[in-house]
């Protein structure tokens, strides 16, 4: 994309025979409009140059003949040199580049690079929860913002299905289970079947001996037990993916828990064969400096999500050979990652450099506890469905005679709960307000997709009335659109930042500034006019944001719409 700053630099080069990349570094963009458009503070050229930094801006000014091809006006503020642009000039750059360009390819960024996206990994036998809905949200955008620079993503579902909690299941259903109440919502069932076990455990420990049996059962290859798990695991699975279907996610890799469990005895051998492990009361542990041990397995025998971690990472390094693995997991698992990383790198393992935590905040409803253990959980499809209907009810109104009600008010209700879960920094909890989530005028996902769809209702009247639109060198866009195109520039260098900082926010916020710009111009200004030239350069114009603003969203996992 069109780098005004790196542009202004070679001229300044040029110009003065200062290090290009030095002046890369200085220039920026004052926080006022009125000091300039860009700035270089000349402090730090004060040594190169023997002189005060104020004698050296004036001196820079001097050097410059104006008008340049970009450059319309200097002023010296003491030390710093400020530049105002041509916004005719500029927006025809950045217009001519973004017109001819094809998103969904700018990726030299990522070239033969692999990355591992370990996200949204639910549970089996546990309802798909809103709090699952964060992993999934931010690892699929992840996804896309990797994939868009070129790099080569896998995505894995590193489902929760093995561990003790399925020798109580196993164990709650044969006693008071069967066949006939998996019929029609298995997972909720399953799931009352679990809750029922923790209350009668409560009362009655032998079951918890009972549980600790079957699922060493099941470790073992028991028959009875393996066929049970692998009901449980299908009937949930059916259910996830339904999800899975009207969020637009997918994976490269279904590998769950349980997948590992082969490799368990070879890794704990490896672990100990590294010589950092010790036999703390009967268990065996990894002690760490500056947090709790690692606790590889139990006294019983029995191994944890920890232990399987650790094998599920030693083999993707192997398979996949990356150069980045993401676990993108709620931060309430921070010291786990800590520590799973610790014992990585004391086994040796010098790739675990590569390898981070993504976490995130929890999502907040008012009121509403999300605890599984209590049976009050909110489940996702409940919301999704609430959302949706409450979409079709606003679009009925707005635009009854609209086609495809039931398609557009699914794009806007789903694209709403993304786009809130994307919109703040991730590590901030997510308000669930019900009377923000579809705000036409607030900070929303509706409100990016009203925009893009004005803009395509706009792009078919200029073609009714005048045909075609083609960019060319000698359209005239004046100054007024200006503002807009300095936004427009900025979309793939905040791409790349937010593949940098793991940080789908980035995008989102952009396009709100984006459209905010958009619309206060839409809001001054008529776009189809009666004069062909006028009408040209800001359709063009509208073009373009419309195109950034799709990348964008999709991006972020939401749907452009081109009608609503
Ligand atoms: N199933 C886990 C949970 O729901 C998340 C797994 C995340 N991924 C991982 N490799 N630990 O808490």
């Amino acid at each position: 994309m069109v780098d005004l700053k790196s542009i202004l630099a070679e001229k300044i080069s040029e110009k003065t025979g200062i290090d290009k990349s030095l002046l890369y570094g200085l220039i920026e963009v004052p926080p006022d409009k009125a000091l300039g458009d860009y700035s270089l503070p000349c402090f730090r050229l004060s040594p190169v140059f023997k002189k005060n930094p104020a004698q050296i801006s004036m001196d820079l000014k001097n050097r410059f003949t104006l008008p340049d091809d970009i450059v319309r006006k200097i002023e010296v503020k003491g030390p710093y040199f400020n530049m105002f642009l041509d916004g005719n000039e500029v927006t025809k750059l950045v217009i001519r580049d973004i017109v001819e360009k094809d998103f969904s390819d700018i990726g030299e960024e990522g070239k033969d690079k692999i990355v591992v996206i370990d996200y949204s990994s639910p549970n089996i036998a546990k309802p798909f929860g809103i709090g699952h809905l964060r992993s999934t949200v931010i690892g699929n955008s992840l996804k896309n913002i990797f994939k868009f620079l070129g790099y080569n993503v896998i995505g894995i579902n590193h489902l929760g299905d093995w561990g003790t909690q399925f020798g109580k299941l196993i164990t709650a259903f044969k006693k008071w289970g069967s066949e006939e109440g998996l019929k029609d919502e298995p997972v909720k069932y399953l799931y009352n079947l679990y809750v029922k076990f923790h209350r009668e455990a409560e009362n009655n420990p032998g079951l918890e001996d009972e549980a600790r049996e079957w699922f060493s059962k099941l470790e073992r290859g028991d028959k009875e037990a393996r066929e049970l798990w692998k009901k449980f695991c299908d009937l949930s699975l059916k259910e996830f993916k339904r999800i899975y279907d009207r969020l637009g996610v997918d994976f490269e890799y279904y590998l769950g828990e349980s997948f590992y469990s082969s490799m368990i005895d070879e890794t704990i051998e490896k672990i100990k064969e590294s010589g950092i492990t010790e036999i703390s009361e009967g268990a065996l542990i990894v002690p760490l400096e500056d947090m709790p041990p690692a606790l590889l397995k139990k006294s019983d025998g029995s191994t944890l999500y920890l232990t399987r971690d650790i094998a599920a990472a030693i083999y993707r390094h192997s398979r996949f050979n990356f150069d980045l693995m993401l676990y993108v997991v709620g931060s309430p698992q921070s010291l786990h990652f800590k520590q799973m990383f610790s014992v990585l790198k004391k086994m040796g393992m010098d790739w675990v450099k590569n390898c981070h935590h993504v976490a995130f905040g929890h999502i907040r409803f008012e009121n509403e506890s999300m605890s599984t253990r209590k049976g009050n959980i909110i489940l996702l499809e409940d919301v999704l469905d609430r959302v949706v209907e409450l979409a079709k009810s606003i679009i009925q109104e707005k635009n009854p005679d609209i086609k495809d009600k039931e398609r557009v008010a699914e794009a806007v209700g789903i694209g709403a709960v993304i786009f809130n879960d994307l919109k703040s920094s991730r590590i901030k909890d997510v308000i669930f307000d019900w009377n923000e989530i579809l705000n036409f005028n607030g900070e929303t996902g509706v409100y990016l997709q009203y925009t893009h769809a004005r803009i395509s209702s706009l792009l078919r009247k200029f073609n009714e009335r005048y045909g075609s639109i083609e960019y060319n060198s000698s359209i005239n866009f004046g100054e007024e659109l200006f503002s807009i195109a300095f936004k427009l520039k900025d979309f793939e260098p905040v791409v790349l930042k937010s593949s940098e900082e793991f940080e789908p926010s980035l995008i989102a916020r952009y396009l709100l500034d984006l459209a905010g710009e958009y619309n206060s111009f839409y809001n001054r200004y008529r776009i189809i006019t009666d004069d062909y030239g006028v009408s040209l350069s800001r359709i063009l114009v509208s073009l373009c944001v419309k195109n950034v603003l799709k990348s964008g969203l999709e991006l972020l996992g939401v749907a452009a719409i081109e009608e609503m």
